[in-house]
């Protein structure tokens, strides 16, 4: 059965719409591990549009379970992992005018900035992981960037779920988990993972990790709302 990382970016990217202190991605951290999470993940991005740098420190001092930054391959960011030594760090590209991380890391394409980074974030102690598409070359450059773990990208599947694609999708995702644990590595997934489309993911043999946010913080917002109205309409009685 894989583990469970809880991605809390969107208790954040609620917090700034306000550019105030509420909800503190901190305290949903802590809720989270309570409710039996067994990592906490947290994107950095470039432009802060959500987690902000004191969030990963405060988070870094605060959590009991391993804390997993996902970043993008630039000087910036490992420098920040090198200071702030989260347990992992997962690689992701970025780019700036995008809704949410689309595609994985093309590790064929930046396989020089890859393994340096790689090998930089390795030396300050820190796990490795590489977020790609469920793609054998992808796979097999990997495994020479000298990282442990891939996170195999699974939006394409969650976007094809229930639709023709779908099996198709699946079947990807099905193949490059074996593919990349024959390599020896350790294989995660995760994005778009919701409460429908998570079943036959999570029976994926080799996938030791899932990593799930929006839907996640989407269902926690419903599941809050009755009382957090009660709450509100008690004060004002
Ligand atoms: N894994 C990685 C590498 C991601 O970049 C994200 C999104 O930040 C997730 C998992 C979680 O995706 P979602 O929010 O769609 O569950």
């Amino acid at each position: 059965m894989p583990k469970l990382g809880v991605n809390i970016d969107h208790v954040a990217t609620v917090r700034q719409a306000r550019k105030t202190v509420e909800p503190d991605p901190v305290w949903a951290a802590v809720l989270a591990e309570l409710g039996g999470a067994d990592q906490i993940t947290v994107h950095l991005r470039e432009d802060r549009r959500h987690i902000q740098d004191r969030d990963l420190e405060v988070l870094r001092r605060s959590i009991h379970v391993p804390l997993n930054l996902e970043c993008a391959v630039v000087d910036e960011m490992l420098t920040i992992a090198e200071q702030t030594k989260p347990d992992q760090v997962c690689l992701v590209p970025e780019r700036r005018e995008e809704v949410t991380t689309e595609g994985g890391l093309d590790v064929v394409r930046h396989r020089q900035a890859v393994t340096v980074a790689v090998a930089r974030l390795q030396a300050a102690g820190i796990a490795v992981s590489l977020f790609i598409d469920p793609n054998p070359q992808q796979i097999e450059v990997a495994v020479e960037t000298g990282a442990s773990i891939v996170e195999l990208h699974t939006g394409a599947y969650a976007h094809a779920f229930r639709t023709a694609d779908g099996d198709q999708r699946f079947q990807e995702i099905f193949s490059a988990a074996h593919v990349a644990q024959q390599l020896g590595l350790r294989v995660d997934a995760g994005h778009g993972l919701n409460y429908q489309n998570v079943g036959p993911i999570a029976r994926i043999e080799p996938i030791s990790e899932l990593n799930i946010g929006h839907s996640i913080v989407s269902r926690a917002v419903l599941v809050g709302m009755e009382r957090a109205v009660r709450e509100m309409k008690a004060l004002i009685h």
